[in-house]
């Protein structure tokens, strides 16, 4: 796993306090206590009842892995693990640890075995994660190596139950993870079918960049459509997003834990934005122009109203469709001051040539450096400086006041407060009695 590069120094104790200390302030749907973001003992239990708890983690898309004996290394939480189709087409997910000694085995980001081996003593494992060989099982000349009633079949790895839709490969380590659709919902499913509808896909090109911020920030920045007018420039100059435009965020109405927010963008590329509300908004500029404005041709290719649409599924898995630039993204928690950010953009198997030029050109808003991606690192950042070592604890979660769940207008934060009423449930965190 990634060592975090974060220049910002030891957390402040207050800000890691033990599991029995964690009481959400009062008034808890409009308040977010730092240590939900900074706290050990926070992110373990994260990683039991959330990553490794009933949950269909992302772990890949089949395009990744299309041919027998194809694998990819990848993770379910922070723990890695390996994608691989079988001789049988099969898809088979398991933890990337032997079961000799704990070696991850498997060092290679993709390719094609017809085995795993190894590198340490050379145990070696079949493409569904099963031990097959131990060398000198026996000893030599009968002498050492492993007690007779040592068996293959009772040190496999660990595998976990898979799951695919569309071409989007899933695993949980849960058997009580409700089926994929079920876990979805139908509202998360219908919007997931417009860019995974059966069409095979193509992949276009990957990014990884280390965020020295808490995971769940990435959540929160997808329910957040208000930040999104205000913090980011190019939305707003060109026209992509700004006030008053046909939007909508809203959560799973099951649970609130899966988020989908979405815009419609006007035609004319440059904005028109009344001047109140330019006023504010510092991120506005009127004289800035695109040297070639083939950048925002928008090909209309789906049945969907929306030009842009971000869908989070929790806990891991961003799905995000910016005109004709498509990914996923993965988080990967890495402590609770740090993630990985792991990006896969994609097009069709039938695109034209001059399409997959289009999608590479505009996947420039995307990415790590993307004209997009780039500020939203840059503030998850600085909020996980802020609240390290503080002195104060909480934080504001006013807006849109009094409602949970969807939203059409940008300036709620009604989806973050759904989210976290699930998560207080899922992490069995208590509220502080409200003062008399
Ligand atoms: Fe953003």
């Amino acid at each position: 796993m990634y060592q975090s590069q974060a220049v910002i120094g030891i957390t402040n104790a207050r800000k890691n306090p033990p599991l029995e200390q964690c009481v959400w302030p009062a008034d808890a749907m409009n308040n977010i206590p730092d240590w939900v973001y900074t706290s050990q003992a926070i992110y373990d239990q994260e990683i039991e009842r959330i990553f490794r708890g009933d949950t269909w983690n992302f772990v890949a898309l089949e395009a990744e892995i299309p041919n027998p004996g194809d694998y990819k290394r990848g993770y379910v939480g922070a723990t890695a693990v390996v994608i691989v189709r079988a001789e049988d087409n099969t898809i088979s997910v398991f933890e990337n640890r032997c079961a000799h000694r704990g070696a991850e085995f498997c060092r290679s980001s993709q390719g094609n075995t017809k085995e795993f081996v190894c590198p340490y003593h050379q145990w070696s494992y079949d493409l569904k994660g099963n031990l097959q060989g131990v060398p000198f099982k026996r000893g030599i000349n009968k002498v050492g190596g492993m007690p007779a009633d040592f068996k293959n079949a009772d040190h496999g790895t660990r595998q976990l139950r898979v799951a695919t839709r569309n071409g989007v490969i899933f695993a949980t380590y849960s058997d009580k993870t409700p089926p994929l659709e079920e876990y979805m919902t139908t509202e998360i499913v219908e919007e997931f079918d417009v860019p995974f509808s059966g069409k095979k896909l193509k992949i276009l090109g990957y990014c990884r960049n280390e965020l020295p911020c808490n995971w769940k920030m990435y959540h929160e920045n997808l329910k957040d459509p208000y930040h999104a007018t205000l913090l980011h420039s190019f939305l707003v100059v060109f026209g992509l997003l700004v006030p008053g435009i046909k939007s909508i965020v809203f959560a799973d109405k099951a649970h609130g834990r899966h988020g989908f927010m979405a815009s419609a963008k006007p035609d004319e590329i440059y904005a028109t934005v009344a001047d109140d509300d330019k006023a504010q908004m510092r991120s506005f500029s009127d004289n800035l122009r695109l040297r070639d404005e083939r950048f925002l041709d928008y090909v209309r290719e789906f049945k969907s109203p929306w030009s842009a649409n971000m869908m989070t599924m929790w806990p891991n898995l961003i799905v995000q469709r910016q005109m004709n630039t498509m990914g996923v993204r993965q988080i990967i928690p890495n402590g609770p001051n740090s993630m990985v950010m792991q990006w896969t953009m994609f097009g069709y198997e039938d695109d034209t040539p001059e399409m997959t030029r289009h999608r590479l050109r505009q996947g420039n808003l995307m990415g790590p450096a993307g004209f997009l991606g780039l500020e939203d690192n840059e503030a998850l950042k600085f909020v996980q400086e802020g609240l390290r070592n503080s002195s104060t604890d909480n934080n504001v979660v006013k807006l849109d006041a009094g409602h949970q769940g969807t939203a059409r207008n940008l300036i709620s934060e009604s989806c973050i407060r759904s989210l976290y009423q699930y998560y207080r449930d899922v992490m069995d965190i208590r509220a502080a009695e409200k003062a008399a």
